[in-house]
């Protein structure tokens, strides 16, 4: 069995978000879940949501619903709790209606995705997301201070890690910041919160 294949067994892969500092992570994107204008009527949609890790930092609603290209993945999520619906489908092409989303979630995923498949990527978050919708995005970046990180960054499964600068191209061009950080745990981390610029189309 390859590097991948074992990374991918769903407890394996669970087991290496918590030494990457999953607890510290969910801390802080809990403030920002927890600040949102959520209730018991939203949608939350986690985008490449792996085995719904993120779930429980849900407590406004329960219409969660993670997509993830990994059916494996799926199972596991569908297994976590209750009140969680789950979709196998290519973040590129949500199966959701326009509008039907209040807040899309896209953690740790932007660096599997490449340079070709970002605009369609963003073009249906933007499609998905209601007018008020919030979105949350945290990634590990490139940072050339952080020696650490880009040893980690480059025996990683994603393969298509960026630098801040690189994010914020398309970041700032679709969304008007909420919030906008990075900080370090071993990899360095870019979280940004956001809701989409009015006009905003690819
Ligand atoms: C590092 S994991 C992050 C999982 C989860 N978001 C978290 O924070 O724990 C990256 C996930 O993105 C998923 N993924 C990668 N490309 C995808 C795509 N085009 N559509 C849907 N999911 C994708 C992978 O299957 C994997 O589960």
């Amino acid at each position: 069995m390859n590097r991948q294949k074992i990374a991918e067994i769903p407890f394996i892969y669970d087991a290496i978000q918590f030494f990457f500092g999953k607890p510290i992570i969910d801390e802080r994107l809990k403030t920002f879940i927890e600040r949102s204008s959520l209730n018991s009527t939203s949608y939350v949609l986690d985008l490449g949501g792996g085995t719904g890790l993120n779930r429980h930092l849900i407590h406004q609603t329960n219409r969660y619903i993670c997509l993830d290209l990994d059916l494996e993945k799926i199972s596991t999520s569908l297994k976590r709790q209750e009140h969680n619906s789950s979709i196998m489908a290519d973040a590129c092409q949500i199966p959701l209606k326009n509008s039907s989303v209040d807040l899309v979630m896209l953690t740790a995923v932007t660096h599997h995705i490449p340079d070709t498949a970002i605009p369609a990527l963003f073009s249906e978050i933007l499609r998905v997301l209601t007018p008020d919708g919030q979105f949350l995005l945290f990634d590990p970046i490139v940072d050339s201070r952080n020696p650490l990180g880009r040893f980690f960054l480059k025996y990683d499964l994603g393969a298509f890690p960026r630098t801040v600068s690189d994010m914020d191209d398309f970041l700032l061009k679709h969304f008007t910041p909420i919030f906008h950080t990075t900080f370090r745990i071993l990899h360095s981390y870019l979280l940004f919160v956001g809701t989409a610029r009015k006009g905003s189309e690819e």
